[in-house]
């Protein structure tokens, strides 16, 4: 096997042990005779509408607003973005739009973008973006197939610091474009940041995580599921079993076991 592969394999193991696991046996028996359960039918899509977002933003942001509404691809929608004015621009080296499949039906959103993520221009390829990676690889997901990431800000704040309420003001309404035109079936919320800007929730985290809310979208509504922010789980390991029951959550709902209300 080569050191490589061997590395992966043992850091997946290692995350099993964080996540509480000390058995090889699952809760319920498995009958591995029975037929395997049917797909989840693909849910149509409804024709993009090409309406403008709605008036959800205080006046500093309006401009944002409309140029965010005037976006008709996710091309448009980056290049609207990079041409928005922001002290955040001036700091940062990269724009950092978006990774993975943005058909995939699943749409994860982060905080802001990190040193690595900024010198890159991807998101979630520090760190913590690896622990996440190996997260969702747990309940069988890939970057390169199943999700799509991006983050509240599109820029890095100086020194990681946490984001100001007006930096979120100014690119929510980007961020709600970039919801409309992705058109995901289901959103995961990694950490407080997304869960109180996009729910408009005043509980934290952890009142949030574990359970399906619906967010506000330009349409009517979607599932969303808040979790903890995988850079919170590398400082506090013990949390990791409430992300794995989050992730658990969210397996079950894709198969389709759970219907989010
Ligand atoms: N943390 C985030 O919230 N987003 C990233 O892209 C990287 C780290």
């Amino acid at each position: 096997m080569q050191a490589g592969m061997r590395e992966e394999l043992l850091a997946a193991l290692r995350l099993q042990l964080d996540w509480g696991v000390d058995e090889a046996l699952e809760a319920a028996p498995l009958d591995r005779f029975a037929a395997p359960p049917p797909p989840p039918a693909e849910l149509p899509r409804p024709a993009p509408r090409l309406a403008p977002a709605l008036p959800l933003v205080a006046p500093p942001a309006a401009a944002a607003s409309a140029l965010a509404a005037a976006a008709q691809d996710l091309a448009a929608l980056r290049a609207a973005i990079a041409e928005t004015d922001s002290p955040l621009r001036d700091t940062a080296t990269n724009l950092v739009f978006a990774d993975g499949v943005a058909e995939s039906g699943l749409m994860m959103i982060g905080e802001a973008p990190g040193a690595d993520e900024d010198r890159l221009g991807r998101p979630f390829v520090g760190v913590s973006g690896q622990l996440l990676d190996r997260m969702m690889a747990s309940i069988g997901l890939e970057r390169s197939r199943n999700f799509y990431l991006t983050n509240i800000l599109p820029w890095r704040p100086p020194g990681n610091r946490t984001p100001t309420d007006g930096e979120i003001a100014l690119f929510l309404p980007f961020l709600l474009r970039h919801i409309a035109l992705v058109r995901p079936r289901h959103v995961v919320l990694l950490g407080g940041t997304p869960a109180k800007a996009l729910l408009r929730a005043k509980e934290g985290i952890t009142r949030l995580r574990g359970r399906w809310h619906r967010l506000p979208t330009e349409e009517g509504s979607l599932p969303a599921l808040p979790t903890l922010h995988p850079a919170y789980l590398l400082r506090s390991p013990a949390a990791k079993r409430e992300a794995w029951s989050d992730l658990v959550l969210l397996r079950r709902t894709l198969d389709g076991e759970i219907t989010p209300p």
